[in-house]
């Protein structure tokens, strides 16, 4: 019979031999359950000969690479690069607007610093002689997302192309010829939360809502410049905070707030502002493959809506978006 506690065990004695006594791994963490969950797991199997690399892309939520920094390194003790790439995320993605090429610029973006990353890691790596070469990549890969590309090889190809922190393309798994390790690729998401409260990882970040790896930037309808990603970025802490304040974090899957790319007048004090629309969602699901609005009470969605205007400089609206998945998607692009 089953249990989590035998999983771990038999992952870690799987994860040994195949690495070696020497052998060295990396990964990409996002500070999400599941890179979180498996680089634990890496961590319990072979420590320090586990490496993690965290890209800030300038588009993640507010003090948020602090916070991944601090659990990881300080809590988890894993052995965590954080690669603060985010005014080349942002220089790349001036005048962009179309949602796609914005997906394929951080995409990008994102597999050129981590390869600069790995190559340093990888050169440190042999100037030590305690540990042998980088030939393994860690991927937090989910039992639902082997099926989902399996799908999506067929004619009717991707939706959206999605980019996940721990997923990175041929060109550095055949390219370089590093071999896959996806200790989590039988589980499905309420699993690997079990598996997270196994290893120790607490209870908020085991219960955390998912985030996109391209972070705000699909969430700003239009060009995203620093100034739109400050201001969805306080927005969004707002709108978390009061969820979390309200007790109803764990009610909802994902949670959100976004910028939409038109503008609308508003009186703040005596003067009439041109100022930045916010669009709040907030969905439940079980799959993510279909969503539901999260039915806030009126009074709480006043309530939101007039702390944000107050306290977000420059926003003079807060619309609530109630569509349901499909037609729409649970990101804004
Ligand atoms: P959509 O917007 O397609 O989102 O309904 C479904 C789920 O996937 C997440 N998502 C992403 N996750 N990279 C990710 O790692 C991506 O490019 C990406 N796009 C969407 C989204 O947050 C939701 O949980």
């Amino acid at each position: 019979n089953w249990s989590m506690g035998k999983f771990v065990d038999q992952e870690i004695l799987r994860i040994r031999k195949l690495v070696g006594e020497k052998g060295q791994v990396l990964g990409a963490v996002s500070g999400g359950v599941d890179s979180t969950v498996a680089a634990k797991l890496m961590h319990q199997a072979i420590g320090d000969r586990f490496h993690a690399v965290l890209v800030n892309n300038g588009c993640m939520r507010l003090n948020e690479c602090e916070q991944v920094h601090k659990t990881l390194s300080e809590h988890l003790g894993i052995n965590l690069t954080v690669v603060d790439a985010s005014k080349l995320f942002l220089d790349g993605l001036k005048g962009v607007t179309d949602p796609e090429t914005k997906r394929k610029i951080i995409g990008g973006t994102f597999i050129d610093v981590f390869e600069a990353e790995a190559l340093k890691i990888e050169k440190a790596a042999a100037d030590s002689d305690k540990a042998g070469k980088i030939e393994f990549f860690l991927q937090g890969t989910l039992y639902p997302d082997v099926i989902e590309s399996i799908s999506f090889k067929g004619p009717s190809a991707t939706i959206k192309t999605h980019h996940n922190v721990g997923g990175l393309p041929e060109r550095m798994t055949e390219g370089q010829g590093l071999k896959l390790i996806e200790p989590l690729r039988e589980l499905f998401k309420d699993e690997v939360r079990q598996l997270g409260r196994e290893l120790g990882i607490s209870h908020e970040l085991v219960m955390r809502h998912p985030f996109p790896g391209p972070g705000i930037a699909i969430r700003i309808l239009g060009e995203v410049t620093p100034e739109r990603v400050e201001i969805a970025r306080q927005a969004d802490h707002i709108f978390i905070s009061m969820i979390r304040e309200a007790g109803i974090y764990d009610d909802i899957s994902q949670a959100f707030a976004g910028l939409d790319s038109n503008r609308a007048v508003g009186v703040m004090g005596d003067k009439r502002v041109y100022g930045y629309m916010i669009i709040l969602r907030a969905v439940c699901s079980t799959d993510f493959m279909t969503a539901d609005a999260y039915p806030f009470t009126n009074e709480f969605r006043k309530a939101v809506a007039t702390k944000i205007i107050n306290c977000v400089d420059g926003v003079t609206r807060c619309l609530f978006d109630e569509t349901t998945k499909p037609p729409g998607t649970i990101e804004l692009e």
